[in-house]
């Protein structure tokens, strides 16, 4: 392992950590019988099909099969390294490690660029404070973003000319290196900062690291209003959002996440006490950022901006994602303000009552439909309750459907029951934990004498050396390489043990969900290595099959009488081994 943290130290970490306890901090779960059960964040899912073992200290997706043990849940839930999530276990637990020289080799390859981005931001805050600030700075304090505002979300300020490049120069990096940064450019041979006089606010990768900028105007100018980063090897933009970093773990413990479409919009809710909040940073919300939002939390509010365009939104964000997750709810807000205006215009009070009343996805649509329909005119409203009608087949809940039949009623004047006539019988029920059956069992038996020799040799140390010396190969690439590493493991350690081996796998998570799965088939472990024979010749017919068919094939394409007899021999031969 290519770090300062030995294996031993992280299967230590492992052995003081209970891995109920680090899950439950990111999905509520439930006791039934020995192991936990929660909904699954791996995928879309909509009953608790992610069990957890408190003995077997790993987690497994009956449904998407995601499994492994505690690292292998952080990594994923929280899109970082082995190493880091190690680190974050070893925080949860109380056990501080030192991993900036780990973070350092991890970002190794971009490194320059994540220090000339720290350098940037700093020196873009410096100027704020300078004389050449005061412009900006009272453009700020006019805005309502005061200095505690400004250093919390390290707002600066460029400068005129090229200022920045000279200081990175200074500092030793290569012209190369500052152009892909983008915080310079290149024209006419010379090398000018790329942005001159705008208000500077960082932006962040998903772990809060700073990845590239966005700069505003502050006086009157025809240029765009914000300037970006261009995309680099670090900064999508469709694939982060503005104050992640800060809004993942308030947005846990809050049980919901709000969503907007500016940074603004974020800073100005943090000035109100509001701060489980991300930015899209523009209004096309990437099927990425849709997922980032969706692990984060069990409720999401989405807040766009409340003129037409914000609208268009919010209906994109429902149709791509949100189909029929009532834990979707929406917030509109009047007078095509956005949620910085709305504040500004009328107070922290009014955006908390707009907060804590979000509207269901069903209603937003019902408002928004609503607005093209003459009331008075029948066929208007027919349209309309077909609309409707088909919004409320998409509810699963038959409490709700009921509640808005009556209301659609009502809106109408149409009777319930020719609404109800119209509505699909709910078939959106929801399946029990019981009812879960693990997905693709493989069941060729070539397939199954593979996953069973790899149970025997998770369950039994001499079934190892028994199969390395026996047979050593198995047909499947995936199994064949597990068991290799159970080899290497075993050849390296002197002894086998499951849960030490998924630390070792480390991020291989094929190979993990593969183990996991292989060790949680219910076999009896006495069994001899009698039955090991069985299943090493079965392979074996396997390989000779194989063979048998190739030599066939040979036999059909050749033409020379000498060779063709010596070909046949051959599968003769290999019939003969088969049947022993
Ligand atoms: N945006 C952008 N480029 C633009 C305009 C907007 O990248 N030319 C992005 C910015 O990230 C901004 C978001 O889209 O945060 C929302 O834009 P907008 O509503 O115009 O900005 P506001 O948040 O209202 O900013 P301000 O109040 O400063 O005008
Ligand atoms: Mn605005």
């Amino acid at each position: 392992m290519t770090n300062n943290i030995s294996y031993e130290e992280i299967i230590n970490i492992q052995r003081k950590t209970n891995i109920v306890d680090i899950i439950k901090d990111y999905v509520p779960l439930a006791q039934k019988g020995k192991n936990y059960f929660g909904i699954c964040p791996f995928h879309d899912d909509h009953n608790p099909s992610m069990s957890v073992s408190e003995e077997k200290q790993m987690y497994k997706c009956f449904v998407c099969g995601n499994s492994g043990n505690v690292y292998n849940f952080i990594m994923e839930y929280e899109k970082v390294s082995f190493i880091e999530a190690v680190k974050i276990v070893a925080e949860k637990i109380g056990i501080i490690i030192d991993v900036n020289n780990i973070n350092k080799e991890v970002d190794n390859k971009y490194s320059n660029l994540y220090d000339i981005y720290d350098i940037s931001y700093k020196f873009y805050q410096n100027n704020l404070n300078t004389a050449y600030g005061k412009e900006a700075k009272k453009y700020l304090l006019d805005r309502n973003i005061d200095e505690n505002i400004i250093r919390q979300f390290n707002i600066g300020l460029s400068l005129s000319n090229s200022e920045l490049y000279s200081v990175l120069k200074k500092k030793g990096f290569s012209d190369n290196d500052i152009l892909s940064s983008c915080v310079a450019l290149e024209k006419n041979g010379k090398i000018y900062d790329l942005y001159k006089n705008r208000i500077m606010f960082p932006l962040y990768d998903l772990q809060g690291k700073v990845v590239g900028f966005s700069g505003r105007i502050y006086t009157k100018s025809d240029e765009s209003k914000y300037i970006n980063t261009k995309e680099t090897k670090i900064f999508k933009k469709g694939e982060l959002l503005y104050n992640y970093h800060v809004a993942k773990k308030i947005a846990r413990s809050e049980k919901n996440i709000i969503v907007v479409e500016g940074f603004m919009d974020v800073i100005r809710l943090s000035t109100i006490g509001i701060n489980n909040v991300v930015a899209t940073m523009g209004t096309a919300v990437t099927k990425h950022q849709a997922e980032l939002i969706k692990k984060l939390a069990l409720n999401i509010i989405l807040m766009f901006d409340g003129d037409k365009a914000g609208e268009k939104a919010t209906e994109s964000y429902i149709q791509q994602f949100g189909q029929d997750d009532s834990n979707i709810k929406v917030v509109r807000l009047e007078d095509n303000l956005d949620p910085d205006e709305y504040i500004l215009k009328n107070g922290k009070d009014k955006m908390i009552e707009h907060l804590s009343h979000p509207i269901s996805i069903y209603d937003f649509k019902l408002s928004v439909y609503q607005k093209d329909i003459d009331f008075s005119n029948s066929k208007d409203v027919s349209n309309y309750i077909n609309i409707m009608v088909n919004e409320i087949n998409k509810i699963d809940d038959d409490i709700v459907r009921n509640l808005e039949i009556k209301k659609l009623s009502k809106l109408t004047s149409v009777d319930e029951n020719i609404i109800i006539s119209k509505i699909k019988p709910n078939n959106n029920k929801r399946i029990q934990i019981n009812n879960i059956k693990p997905k693709n069992i493989k069941t060729t038996k070539y397939e199954k004498a593979s996953r069973y020799i790899l149970h025997h040799m998770i369950n039994d140390n001499n079934a190892i050396l028994y199969y390395y010396n026996n047979l050593s190969y198995l047909p499947f690439d995936n199994e064949r390489k597990l068991a290799n590493e159970i080899v290497k493991f075993y050849k390296k350690y002197d002894s086998f043990n499951l849960n030490d081996f998924i630390i070792y796998l480390n991020d291989n998570k094929e190979l993990v969900n593969l183990v996991i799965d292989i060790d949680s088939m219910n076999l009896s472990n006495e069994e001899s290595n009698d039955d090991l024979d069985d299943y090493f010749s079965v392979i074996k017919q396997y390989l000779y099959d194989n063979q048998i068919k190739k030599l066939t094939n040979e036999l059909k394409l050749e033409t020379n009488d000498i060779k063709r007899k010596e070909i046949a021999q051959k599968i003769v031969d290999l019939k003969k081994k088969e049947k022993i």
